[in-house]
């Protein structure tokens, strides 16, 4: 049954540009965009950046520009790399946007009208990166959890808090209910255990930054940029061109945000208060990805050792990096990868066992006369068999957001078939005979161009030409 799908990215910081880490969170999205629009779904596919907040203006003096010019670099420059690395985003979103400041705006005020932001002093330790306070127990040898060489500081200011402890019981009922809501489930139990343990009250706006949304009823303060950002997902569906086609009722109850576990807390558990304390209602999943280190070492832009996937592409390929980063490691966990992982993917997985299939099926049945243009329904029932088995497979793990899975089972199907032309040798069979195994095998590799299609999309296409055509094609040219 055809569905509408919606999946988003984090909206990411302007601050240096995107590197494998944001990329890696984008191909998740980018394949299960693809995957639903095979499947015939209508899809909607959301990505931009955050522009507010004392960061970006901080990198904006330093650069000696204006924090708005600043943001219009970046948002070129990320758009540039995302269409360099054939993201199918349908929109790309800014916070700077005036459609999507009056909407931020709307909802801290639909919040402030449900009684649940109030004034207060607060004093804590901000860390300038997060753009977050912690309490002392957060600190970790008095650093910043989420960035070791970042003392905070401890800071007061009088701001506007929200109610989130109001939320806390409703949010454990809501993980209790809906047990699929946070994906997979082991962040999940991390989310119930972080809130079991007790929600404080936040400030929502600040005082001292100017680069940011001002607050409807204190125009004194900006909001918060964790309660400008999450709105995003919500807002673009109400922009004027996407009102029109009633996005936000067609597209917001299918909502699969894509996050890193780092900002997991925002999206499992503020933004749902936030909507609920707004009048709105959830969005359906918030799917986790671990974080990755490369080649054993921590990336990040703030630890200067950020790796460019643009160049990593020309190299190798958008397909084989994507197809590398996706089968390396399970969605929710950590792992490392490397170069040399993956330099070996390419060669066995893609170049052997896929592209040298593909081809010595071409090339026999162009010898053989068989028509790969139209082909014969397959006649070895162990085929057929193992052709259900790898799409059962597969729509099963994209149903559960589980890609590595759905990798492996299109690669298992290649290896069954690399096996089969090797036990049944059709060239040494008479020709009808070898008519049939021929079809039987290039059934088989029209199925995985087919089923790769959303994730490596242009590879996928190129063989699927080639089957028609019946011309030998390199899928993966030799590396220099
Ligand atoms: N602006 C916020 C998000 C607001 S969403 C309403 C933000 N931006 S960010 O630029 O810091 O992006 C963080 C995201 O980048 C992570 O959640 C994750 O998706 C991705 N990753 C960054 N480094 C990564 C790794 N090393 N490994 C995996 N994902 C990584 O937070």
């Amino acid at each position: 049954m055809n569905k509408p799908f919606y999946v988003t990215t984090p909206i990411y910081y302007p601050t240096g540009n995107p590197h494998i880490g944001s990329a890696y969170t984008t191909f998740i999205a980018d394949t299960l965009a693809r995957y639903h629009r095979a499947k015939g779904d209508e899809t909607f596919f959301l990505t931009g950046t955050d522009e507010h907040g004392n960061n970006i203006a901080k990198k904006a003096t330093e650069q000696g520009v204006s924090p708005k010019e600043y943001v219009d670099n970046y948002a070129e420059i990320f758009q540039k790399v995302w269409q360099a690395l054939n993201i199918s985003n349908n929109y790309f979103v800014r916070t700077t946007q005036p459609e999507h400041e009056k909407f931020a705006a709307q909802v801290i005020q639909k919040a402030y009208d449900n009684g649940d932001i109030y004034p207060d002093s607060y004093s804590g330790w901000y860390c300038e990166s997060c753009e977050a306070y912690y309490e002392e127990t957060d600190l970790v040898d008095g650093k910043c959890p989420n960035h070791p060489t970042k003392q905070p500081i401890y800071t007061t200011e009088t701001n506007y808090f929200f109610r989130w402890s109001k939320y806390q019981d409703w949010l454990l009922e809501l993980y209790q209910t809906n047990p699929e809501f946070i994906q997979p489930s082991k962040w999940a139990n991390w989310v119930k255990e972080f809130v079991g343990s007790g929600l404080r009250d936040i400030p929502v706006t600040r005082a001292n930054v100017s680069w940011g949304v001002t607050v409807p009823f204190a125009p004194e303060q900006t909001i918060y940029v964790w309660f400008d950002a999450l709105p995003n997902y919500l807002s673009t569906l109400h922009f004027p061109q996407f009102a029109a086609q009633n996005y936000y009722q067609k597209f917001w109850s299918e909502a699969v945000h894509v996050v890193g576990k780092d900002i997991l807390k925002f999206h499992a558990i503020l933004w749902p208060a936030m909507l609920k304390s707004a009048g709105y209602p959830l969005p359906k999943t918030i799917l986790v990805n671990g974080f990755f280190t490369v080649n054993g070492q921590k990336i990040g832009k703030s630890n200067g050792n950020a790796v460019d996937p643009v160049e990593l592409s020309q190299k190798y390929g958008v397909d084989a990096v994507r197809y590398a980063l996706l089968s390396e490691f399970k969605i929710g966990n950590d792992g490392d990868f490397s170069f040399e992982r993956l330099d070996v993917k390419y060669k066995s997985d893609l170049s052997a066992n896929w592209g040298n299939l593909h081809n010595r099926v071409i090339v026999l049945a162009e010898k053989f006369g068989v028509d790969t243009n139209n082909l014969l329904a397959v006649t070895d029932k162990v085929v057929t068999a193992e052709i259900t088995k790898a799409e059962t497979e597969y729509h099963r793990a994209f149903a559960n957001f589980e890609l590595f899975e759905a990798i492996q089972a299109v690669g298992n199907l290649a290896s069954f078939a690399n096996k089969y032309v090797a036990d049944h040798k059709p060239w040494e069979k008479i020709e009808s005979a070898a008519r049939v195994i021929i079809n039987d095998l290039a059934v088989v590799i029209s199925k995985l161009a087919e089923l790769y299609v959303p994730i490596m999309p242009e590879t996928a296409q190129k063989a699927t030409n080639s089957i028609k055509s019946c011309e030998k094609i390199i899928l993966f040219p030799k590396l220099d």
